[in-house]
């Protein structure tokens, strides 16, 4: 690898009303290394990958490429000097063709006697996509791909224009294990290929598995850049994000398994789950492990009342529920903390304040109107408790970083005192430092008598925290583990079906 870097950001500032995201940051990058940052939930991160993508500008700061001082006030811009970034929400039409999509905006140079050559476009978009080593048919409707299959032709896009660095923000978060491998492999043969990467995620294991440098980012200010992966103890890494010693496992509490909660029998949904059968208990943490795709969240949107299903019964709290009607689940006492957020679990456009108080008004207001003292004081009680960082709990949720909007999430759940709470990859896209604090949280809620479902990709997590387990798979329950036997093992057996890892 050539050790002098290329690019290199000096003394970077960028304020928002409020918060100063990032305070003299130092940033560089050479050519063909993977250089990952860690930080907190809002310490920057993102702030500063969007100026080098061009989509925000520095308040002050120097910017080199090569030596000379660039300007990077547009996307546009960004990409001339080679500076691509595969964005969670990519940048795609799920209509149009995969070679459509990796030449949008690009089809001249297929531009044969004024039409579009096609068949030429479709073999140029193989050729990117064969040296990324995927088999990816140019001609399907992208709407048709997975994400992660998506993700690749999103970097085959940027290869096609030419892209010296690629820049992933929390890229693995809607991947499977083994999906992340495969993103793993692209990244290398990227690297071998002199491309440079620019990686955030909050899994410290993938930092460690991919990494070259790391820069370290808390409260807007750069901490350290660590010249190697190898050889770092974990615990060090996670002190200097955190600036603090951390327990790295909140032990498991024994509670008491109280009276049936929750019971679902025989419930189906074409082409999505069949034949769901559990019960859950008061004071219990039921886990749902299984692939990305294996119909978890589709199996709990239906029991909340957010999708309709086609038959059996869901009993909650001893009543049948009815069917597709989340306005009624809430009030009965169950809440689903959704996986995706910006789409389904936050008004971007309302305050802090507003978003968590949203599922029981009723608690925060007197006989005619809401009380505003009521929700500054219970919102504020949360916000701390979740350490959401914003100045004021009045800033539009649309503003926070993407972990403190995933903590609003939590918050509304945890506010509407529900007897049930359904959490779907609670911790995803959360510091490791708020992870335990998360941990701690939901082990004092079952304490409390409430029963708790958590969705988790991370083996980890549900084996930590549960009491029982069910791995599902291609839309059944595969089987079902005890805390004690669940092993990750064991789990991942069940997930894969017969045969097991192979
Ligand atoms: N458009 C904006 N307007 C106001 N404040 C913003 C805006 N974008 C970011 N911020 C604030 O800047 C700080 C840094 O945010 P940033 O998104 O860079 O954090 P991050 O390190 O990516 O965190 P996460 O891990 O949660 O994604 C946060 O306090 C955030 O609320
Ligand atoms: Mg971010």
């Amino acid at each position: 690898m050539d050790q002098a870097p290329f690019l290199t950001m000096s003394n970077i500032c960028k304020s928002f009303p409020g918060v100063q995201a990032l305070k003299n940051v130092d940033f560089d990058l050479r050519k063909g290394e993977v250089h990952c940052i860690l930080g907190e939930n809002g310490a920057g991160k993102s702030t500063l990958i969007k100026i080098l993508s061009g989509a925000l500008r520095e308040d002050s700061g120097v910017i080199r490429v090569d030596g000379k001082a660039v300007t990077l006030d547009s996307p546009a811009r960004a990409h001339e000097l080679g500076f691509s970034t595969i964005y969670q929400e990519f940048n795609l039409c799920p209509n149009l063709s995969v070679a459509a999509n990796m030449f949008l905006g690009e089809e001249k140079q297929f531009k044969n006697k004024g039409l579009i050559d096609k068949a030429k476009m479709r073999s140029k978009a193989k050729e990117y996509l064969t040296k990324l080593g995927v088999e990816i048919s140019p001609s399907v409707r992208l709407s048709s791909l997975t994400v992660a299959q998506q993700q690749v032709v999103e970097i085959s896009k940027a290869l096609s224009r030419g892209a010296k660095v690629i820049i992933m923000d929390e890229p693995t978060a809607s991947l499977s294990g083994e999906e992340v491998e495969r993103l793993f492999e692209t990244i290398c043969l990227l690297r071998e290929n002199g491309v440079s990467i620019v990686y955030i995620s909050h899994r410290l294991d993938e930092i460690f598995e991919i990494g070259d440098r790391i820069t370290i980012l808390r409260d807007g200010t750069k901490v350290k850049t660590l010249e190697s992966t190898k050889e770092i103890p974990r615990e060090e890494i996670v002190a200097l994000m955190v600036g603090r010693k951390l327990e790295d496992w909140i032990p498991k509490i024994k509670t008491e398994k109280g009276k049936e909660i929750l019971k679902i029998t025989d419930l189906n949904s074409e082409g999505k789950f069949y034949d769901i059968n559990f019960t859950l208990y008061e004071g219990e943490i039921l886990g749902f492990s299984g692939l990305v795709g294996s119909g978890r969240t589709e199996v709990m949107r239906a029991i909340f009342g957010a999708d309709p299903y086609d038959k059996g019964t869901i009993w909650f709290d001893g009543k049948e529920m009815e069917k597709n009607n989340p306005s009624k689940a809430i009030k009965a006492g169950m809440y689903l903390l959704p996986e995706n957020r910006k789409d389904q679990g936050l008004i971007l456009l309302l305050p802090i304040s507003q978003n968590v108080t949203l599922p029981r008004l009723s608690l925060v207001s007197n006989i005619f109107k809401i009380s505003k003292g009521k929700e500054r004081e219970a919102v504020e009680h949360y916000s701390k408790e979740l350490n959401i960082k914003t100045p004021t709990i009045r800033r539009l949720v649309k503003f926070l970083s993407g972990g403190n909007q995933q903590k609003c999430v939590l918050a509304k759940g945890l506010f509407s005192r529900s007897k049930l709470l359904i959490f779907d990859e609670p911790t995803r896209g959360i510091d490791v430092g708020t992870k335990a604090e998360i941990y701690d949280l939901i082990n004092s809620l079952v304490v409390e008598g409430i029963g708790i479902i958590v969705v988790s990709s991370e083996l980890p997590e549900i084996l930590g925290l549960c009491d029982r387990i069910i791995v599902m798979k291609d839309g059944t329950i595969a089987g079902e583990l005890e805390r004690g036997h669940a092993t990750q093992e064991a789990a991942m057996a069940l997930a894969l079906g017969e045969g097991g890892i192979n």
